[in-house]
């Protein structure tokens, strides 16, 4: 099977931009370069401050860029010099047309497709990167195909990435497995040698498996749709546990010794976010209602409303200890990003919260240690209503510290679980002393010491705690 010398990354994007960069690192003999059309981002990956924030990862491109490791804007010139082409473009939920709210929008990926197709004067290996929908191969192929030039032969792989954001380089550095789907053919089986030779520079041989194509790409949606299920199987039971007095904590930990169920992925938090769990599920429930198979659609659809229940209960909770109204009420949020050591708010359970806050007409003030400003307004800003910002200011403002934004507020909202807003990191008498009293926690992410708040006067109420009034205080 061939060598790869040259790659290319078409998108230089969460997956694109850490993936491929350490796959430069790994292979210092190898050129790699990553494109993308938008020309501020290729601008900040060849700067000090990269576009995304991920620990480990400045390390990682200063080791090799300029030396094999190149960010561009030249879309073309990478993909006419290179052997092998990734293709980590972004594939969001389309929100018109046939599949709206559903099905992926694969507009980005047909057009880098074509894009391959027109240009290429050699042989290609075309890498899904992205992830899609089962059988997304077969389009790329009758694309790749119908607009080749007379010679110019066209593999393609399916290489889904599992890494998860916030730990993205030592997933990449140490990965559970790397999954690369072919064709059973003889290309097909040489064209994933190749890959395979390219992960082989770090990861053993034996976590580099190989299969067909459609079980690959099925497999990142069944990967990623059994994570979410988790989750929203213990936020349902996190329900019980409020009712009941039982502590989700206790029953997650109880359960997670059972080796068939094993402890990962089982706290309860306020829900799920981030660009890929709602996201490839509802592709799930698509592609199941597209085969006909409206049970298997509905069971899937159902770790969705789990999650959005778990929001929507959450702030019930929330209004209802603070005797039924928010009306010019202050609420702190700690946290906007969809979960703790990532800039990345994509359906970040903030953002959720704070639209029902509004509704209620409280007054947020929200902290980040991580989402950049512009950020958190582009989130809070319904599209299309020009003069929202304005009315948006008035109701909502953004704080330098956890400090800054809870003074004189009535509560605090924790939605992400940075290690710096756990009791041993933040001055929580101060915090205490600043705000309104009764001064109110909400702990959407079980971070903090119940008890040790408890002193120094706050109420507390915890996702998957009892509440107070099912509090006995005998028992405390
Ligand atoms: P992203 O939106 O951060 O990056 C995609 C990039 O592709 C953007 O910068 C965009 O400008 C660029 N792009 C789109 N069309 C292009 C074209 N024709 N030529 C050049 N550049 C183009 O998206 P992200 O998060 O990196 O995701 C990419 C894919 O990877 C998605 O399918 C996603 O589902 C999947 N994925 C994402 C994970 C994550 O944690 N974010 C994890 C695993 C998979």
């Amino acid at each position: 099977h061939k060598k790869i010398k040259k790659i290319c990354c078409i998108g230089a994007g969460y997956v694109g931009g850490p993936t491929c960069s350490v796959i430069a690192m790994k292979n210092p003999n190898v050129q790699v370069t990553i494109v993308d059309l938008n020309a501020q981002r290729i601008e900040s990956w060849n700067s000090d401050e990269l576009p995304i924030y991920e620990p480990g990862l400045d390390e990682v491109v200063k080791e090799s860029r300029g030396r094999n490791l190149f960010f561009s804007t030249g879309v073309d010139q990478a993909i006419i010099e290179a052997d092998l082409i990734f293709v980590s473009v972004n594939t969001p939920t389309k929100y018109t047309g046939i599949g709206a709210g559903y099905a992926a929008d694969l507009g980005y990926v047909e057009a880098a497709t074509r894009q391959i197709a027109w240009l290429a004067t050699s042989d290609k290996i075309v890498v899904e990167k992205s992830t899609v929908p089962c059988r997304t191969a077969q389009s790329m192929r009758v694309i790749l195909e119908a607009n080749a030039k007379p010679g110019v032969r066209f593999d393609i792989l399916s290489n889904p990435e599992f890494l998860a954001e916030g730990t993205a380089i030592s997933d990449l550095i140490k990965p559970d497995r790397v999954l690369i789907g072919s064709l059973d053919t003889e290309e097909g089986r040489a064209a994933a040698a190749s890959l395979a030779d390219i992960y082989a520079s770090w990861v053993p041989r034996g976590q580099i498996i190989t299969m067909n194509v459609w079980s690959s790409e099925l497999s990142k949606l069944a990967a990623n749709a059994f994570l979410a299920q988790r989750i929203s199987s213990i936020n349902a039971l996190s329900a019980i546990c409020e009712a009941t007095g039982a502590d989700i904590d206790e029953v997650s930990y109880a359960c997670g010794l059972d080796s068939r169920i094993g402890p990962k992925f089982l706290k309860a938090s306020v829900g799920f976010g981030g660009s890929c769990f709602q996201k490839d599920i509802l592709n799930l429930v698509y592609l199941s209602e597209s085969l006909h198979l409206p049970e298997v659609a509905q069971y899937w659809r159902q770790v969705v409303d789990m999650n959005e229940y778990q929001k929507r209960r959450f702030t019930n909770r929330i209004i209802s200890s603070l005797f039924n109204t928010l009306t010019g009420k202050k609420i702190a949020i700690f946290g906007f990003a969809f979960k703790k050591d990532t800039g990345d708010t994509r359906e970040s359970p903030a953002i959720t919260l704070v639209k029902y806050f509004r509704a209620e007409k409280a007054l947020v003030s929200i902290y980040d240690p991580k989402v950049e400003e512009s950020q958190i307004w582009m989130d809070l800003c319904e599209p299309g209503i020009v003069d929202d910002l304005p009315a948006l200011q008035k109701q909502v403002s953004i704080a330098a510290s956890a400090y800054q934004a809870a003074e004189k507020a009535d509560a605090v909202v924790i939605c992400t679980e940075w290690e710096e807003f756990k009791d041993t990191r933040l001055d929580y008498e101060q915090i205490y002393d600043g705000m309104k009293k009764p001064a109110f926690i909400f702990d959407g992410r079980l971070v903090l010491n119940e008890k040790r708040l408890k002193k120094i006067g706050f109420k507390v109420e915890t996702i998957g705690r009892p509440g107070e009034s099912l509090r006995n205080p005998e028992f405390e």
